[in-house]
């Protein structure tokens, strides 16, 4: 079975000091698509239970795969064993894939474990892949040369104006939109806010919202059979 490691951020207050963490739905959605033909497992920079966004509790409290992930045995298991980001090994797994919230934008593109695992990663030709805030993570990552993992590559990721509409602009240290075109991405977005939309170009594999939880799971389930 192959595996696939989700990367959650260990932030729990945004730069204005409001409550955050990582995205709920963006771990519960990808999660029960992907265990069923994956194995996974939960990595963070500070390892064990890493901060869930209480917004997003609230906001998805009829959903049932968040409340199932909330209350799931197994998975409470595997936060409760979530590694350090520098325990992570290049050969462990086949995929990484990070969850959004507000906190991923602060804490994981300036960790020097998190810069080095999917440059790892993607140096092997591992898949990389992200959703809404998640690509937040990769804007530090190089490739063996030197050059940033966006450049040149097609990828989405949560828009300018869906920050705006949520009034978060001043709670993060910058905006992935902007922040993706200047490494030379070509962002690509859905044609509305909050529809989904998923980017596959090579191992890059990004998702722009929410919505784009289940089908980048589909899109990353797709890949790793596609390698084997
Ligand atoms: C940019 O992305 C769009 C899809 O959104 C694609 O149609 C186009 O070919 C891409 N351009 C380049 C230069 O890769």
């Amino acid at each position: 079975m192959p595996s696939v490691l989700f990367v959650l951020t260990s932030v729990d207050k945004t730069l204005t000091g409001a409550q955050t963490g990582w995205y709920l739905p963006e771990a519960a959605h990808a999660y029960y698509t992907i265990s069923q033909q994956a194995t996974v497992d939960f990595a963070a920079p500070k390892g064990a239970n890493p901060p869930v966004d209480e917004g997003s509790v609230k906001d998805y409290a009829n959903d049932e795969e968040s409340v199932r992930f909330l209350n799931d045995p197994v998975v409470k298991e595997k936060l409760a064993k979530t590694k350090k980001i520098s325990e992570v090994n290049v050969t462990e797994y086949d995929a990484l894939y990070y969850v959004g919230g507000h906190g991923p934008v602060i804490d994981l593109p300036v960790d020097p474990d998190n810069i080095n695992l999917i440059g790892q990663y993607w140096d092997a030709g591992k898949i990389v892949s992200a959703v809404c805030h998640g690509p937040a993570a990769l804007v530090n990552a190089v490739d063996s040369t030197g050059k940033s993992i966006f450049a040149g590559r097609t990828a989405t990721g949560f828009s300018d104006e869906e920050e705006v509409m949520v009034n978060k602009v001043k709670d993060i240290p910058f905006l992935l939109e902007e922040r993706v075109k200047q490494l030379g991405a070509n962002y690509s977005k859905a044609p509305e806010p909050w529809r989904p939309k998923v980017v596959v170009d090579g191992k890059l594999i990004t998702g722009q919202n929410p919505a784009s939880a289940r089908p980048i799971a589909e899109a990353i389930l797709k890949a790793l059979a596609a390698k084997e």
